[in-house]
């Protein structure tokens, strides 16, 4: 999709399709009043009649509106003025977006941008609006016999600001949006993929694939005989029971000064859950190829800062591995020992991303990081807890998850802080290890949390539990690509407190 930035009254637009706001009831939004004046209130006089209530999400198009330079005006509903919000402003864009796909129109001057969202400034709606699009968009047709196009899709929108002075800011925001919106659709695509072709080597395989794209990139694979040789007992106890080999991988995106400390975000990325021996029930088992969602968010935003060649460094590491039963498969009650020299009981081979993630974060040390991350679809206990709307969020430091709040609330990709007490610990004694890899049935998004913060000392650490966010059921089913905006968001927050921007 081509996108770009323009100032210029919408009447004067020669495009083929102009999309204005009516919010309800029936009042027409500044540039809907525009072409209504233009038209000599032909809009406003359909709108009397009744043909938009303006209702959030309604749309009306017209064709040939009176002295308009345009084919075609539609019209969106945007609901009630007071309420038209982050949630609401993403809705009418992808309205838009999927209306125009599948009716011809192959272009859109949008005047959505210049509708006021609360404390939302220009960049921030372009920004968003072109997320919105891709959204919107976005099919997953790759392994379709026939793929299902529109006949002529919309290939061109561009975003109205409201004075030329802005068209700076929203340029620079429709390169931003466009490149969070790719590592979006990059999170989808990895994560829709099937476990039999998303294998832990195939993940390896995309991250070497941007290492060709990138400049300013590196990438390193730690194969099994390495995890050994760093003694990371408990990732290669969940990868015992697959046949495909479990990759441990690391990305750089270098932009930043050489003595900057890196953002290390930490993805688990288990690219088929089955439980292991402590096997899952078979209903909707097939979800747990969604297992990798917080892998596939950290290529995404890896290849958006590369993209954007953003002035920072942040690393990427995914350890990658299937869980799977086998005669070889690590067994309840199996002992075994993390890199850190912990010892681990583990009591429930289902409960196996943390024991990934320990290791990967015992190795996260290795990169003096400022800050480290991870992100993982770790509990269902967090589905119970939170539901879908917002991701689980848990930390040793409470200033970096205040800025995860933040950026969340910013960029509409939220999460929610669950308490990292104390309390909680004893529930991981184990009476044969050190500790135990389950904590019982009550609190399990925190007990999960426990176990990673027995890892995570050295450094200022938050968990991103994603279990209720990354992906869709029922017929909607597919990946969100979440939490990328999230992270995206957090980024270009520490940019500008460090003056990188
Ligand atoms: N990948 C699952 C968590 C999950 C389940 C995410 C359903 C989304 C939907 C994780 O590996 C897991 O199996 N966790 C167990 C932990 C339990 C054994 C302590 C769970 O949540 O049941
Ligand atoms: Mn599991
Ligand atoms: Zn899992």
């Amino acid at each position: 999709m081509e996108f770009s930035v323009k100032s210029g009254s919408p009447e004067k637009q020669r495009i083929s399709c102009v999309a204005a706001g009516v919010f309800e009831s029936r009042k027409l939004s500044h540039s809907a009043q525009i072409l209504d004046e233009a038209s000599g209130g032909y809009i406003a006089n359909l709108i009397r009649r009744g043909e938009c209530e303006g209702k959030l999400g309604q749309t009306l198009l017209l064709h040939n509106v009176p002295n308009t330079l345009c084919d075609r005006v539609l019209l969106i509903g945007c609901g009630r003025e007071k309420n038209f919000n982050a949630k609401a402003f993403h809705k009418t864009n992808e309205m838009v977006a999927r209306f125009l796909d599948e009716r011809g129109a192959t272009e859109v001057f949008s005047c959505l941008t210049e509708l006021t969202v609360k404390n939302k400034e220009t960049a921030w709606k372009v920004s968003h609006a072109v997320q919105a699009t891709e959204d919107a968009l976005y099919h997953f047709d790759q392994l379709k016999s026939k793929k299902e196009s529109s006949r002529r899709p919309l290939r061109r929108v561009v975003f109205s600001v409201p004075s030329r002075r802005e068209l700076p800011e929203g340029e620079q925001a429709v390169r931003n949006g466009m490149a969070i919106a790719s590592g979006i659709t990059l999170a989808k695509d990895l994560a829709n993929l099937p476990g039999n072709i998303c294998t832990p080597t195939y993940l390896a395989e995309q991250a070497k694939a941007l290492n060709k794209t990138y400049r300013e990139f590196k990438v390193k694979i730690l194969e099994e005989t390495d995890m050994e040789k760093l003694g990371m007992g408990a990732l290669l106890s969940v990868a015992r029971g697959s046949r495909q080999p479990a990759k441990l991988i690391a990305m750089e995106h270098k932009g930043g000064d050489k003595n900057q400390k890196p953002i290390v975000l930490v993805g688990k990325g288990v690219t088929f859950d089955s439980g292991g021996i402590s096997l899952k029930p078979g209903a909707a088992m097939d979800e747990m190829k969604f297992d990798m969602c917080g892998a596939a968010s950290v290529f995404g935003v890896l290849s958006a800062c590369a993209e954007l060649q953003l002035p920072i460094n942040v690393v990427g590491l995914v350890p990658a591995t299937e869980n799977l039963p086998d005669g070889l498969a690590t067994k309840p009650g199996d002992i075994v020992t993390s890199m850190s020299g912990t010892t681990i009981e583990i009591l429930n081979t289902d409960a196996e991303g943390r024991l990934i993630l320990c290791d990967a974060l015992s190795y996260a040390a290795k990169y003096d990081p400022d800050t480290v991350i991870d992100i993982a679809t770790l509990t269902g206990a967090c589905i119970v807890a939170l539901g879908n709307h917002p991701a689980g969020l848990l930390g040793n430091h409470s200033p970096l998850v205040n800025d995860l709040l933040s950026a969340g609330k910013t960029a509409n990709d939220r999460c929610w802080e669950l308490p990292l007490w104390d309390d909680y610990q004893e529930q991981l004694d184990s009476n044969f290890a050190d500790i135990a890899n389950i904590g019982g049935k009550e609190a399990g998004t925190i007990t999960a949390a426990c176990f990673l913060s027995r890892f995570t000392k050295k450094y200022r650490w938050a968990h991103l539990d994603i279990a209720g966010v990354a992906w869709n059921s029922g017929k909607a089913k597919g990946a969100t690509g979440r939490p990328v905006p999230l992270l995206m968001q957090y980024i270009f927050d520490r940019m500008e407190d460090m003056g990188a921007k």
